[in-house]
């Protein structure tokens, strides 16, 4: 059976072209008092595009802060918020930051027309309801959340997204200037998200013609951006978000993206910091992707950051072995059908000790 997958309505790609969302926006608004609801990340509260955001009379702006990765819980506080604004549903949600906030806003515009909370949908095909109205403007260039069709949850019991065809957005706004200001470490582990994304996919025994056609060229991209250092390096890293995000979309990541779930579960340690750590000890797994992987860390003066994983717990470490072997399509896909031999518990255990113990 082949997946006949959906992809996002529509795209505009530009430098500037984020001044054009509210012409974007008219075009959804319903009757005078429309209203749109805008999730920004927070730190853009005393930034100039705090400013910039097109706000009608009658829409709401909450500032959505994502220093930890997004919960069950606070997607269910938000759309609560939205819902008791007024009696009726908006016309459309705007997820404005990084992947986090990529993620708030797709399961936001979903929860809003699925009742109940977000965690009775973590899994498959759960959704009901078309979500509404939702877009997705990048500020971060890596994580591919803009073409996905998860929102990435933390709940009480799992991490795990809200997989439908609905969460995926209707319309992708993707204005390389906006991705300006990004701390260089931030930068450099969003970006590598996008590289694993392609490592994984393109290494994997899911690969098809498909994802092999757009991971390659996102990881050609990946590396003018991180090795060759040409001009137009943020243009080229949307673009490689969105092409490396595409291929995944046909294939599956593989261990890093697994070992990097438990980390975050468990550590509330985010995605890419997470995928480079896991990365670091996987050479026996992917030997060119983790060489290439070190070759960019040293040109980028880059010290991966091992805030979170001070004085882990045997125990803990147990929690982040179960999280992991859940995702079993991206065992599967990394190391083929036969994976439960391949990569018993124990050498699951192995894998993140190493991670803990800093390679
Ligand atoms: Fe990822």
């Amino acid at each position: 059976m082949f997946r006949n997958f959906k992809t996002v309505s529509r795209v505009i790609f530009g430098r500037g072209c984020f001044a054009q969302l509210s012409d974007i926006l008219d075009d959804q608004r319903k009757g005078t008092d429309s209203c749109m609801v805008f999730l920004v990340d927070d730190v853009f509260k005393e930034r100039p595009l705090g400013a910039r955001i097109p706000l009608g009379d009658a829409d709401l702006l909450l500032w959505v802060n994502v220093d930890h990765e997004p919960t069950t819980r606070y997607v269910d506080d938000l759309t609560l918020r939205i819902k008791t604004f007024r009696d009726r549903l908006p016309d459309g949600v705007i997820g404005i930051g990084g992947g986090s906030t990529m993620d708030l806003a797709k399961a936001v515009s979903l929860m809003l027309t699925n009742p109940g909370s977000s965690v009775d949908y973590q899994g498959w095909d759960l959704i009901k309801n078309p979500a509404v109205y939702h877009v997705g403007i990048p500020t971060l260039s890596g994580t591919g959340a803009e073409v996905s069709r998860t929102a990435v949850l933390s709940g009480p019991e799992k991490k795990l997204g809200l997989n439908s065809d609905y969460t995926l957005f209707d319309q992708m706004v993707l204005d390389p200037e906006l991705t300006a200001g990004v701390p260089k470490d931030q930068y450099f582990y969003t970006g590598m998200d996008c590289y694993v994304h392609c490592v994984e996919s393109l290494t994997g025994t899911y690969l098809n013609a498909f994802s092999q056609a757009h991971g390659e060229k996102a990881i050609g991209l990946c590396r003018e951006v991180f090795l060759d250092g040409t001009p137009g390096s943020d243009e080229k890293l949307m673009m490689a978000s969105y092409m490396g995000g595409m291929s995944i979309v046909y294939s599956q990541v593989g261990i890093c993206h697994a070992l990097a779930y438990g980390l975050a579960f468990v550590r509330g340690i985010h995605h890419g910091i997470g995928n480079c750590l896991a990365f670091d000890c996987l050479e026996a797994y992917y030997p060119e992707g983790v060489r290439e992987f070190h070759r960019m860390m040293e040109k980028h003066h880059i010290r991966l950051s091992r805030k979170g994983l001070e004085n882990v717990h045997p125990e803990e470490v147990e929690r982040m072995v179960d999280v992991a072997l859940t995702l079993a399509p991206l065992w599967e896909n990394a190391l083929g059908q036969d994976w439960e031999q391949k990569m018993p518990r124990e050498k699951v255990r192995g894998l993140y000790e190493e991670i803990i113990a800093g390679g």
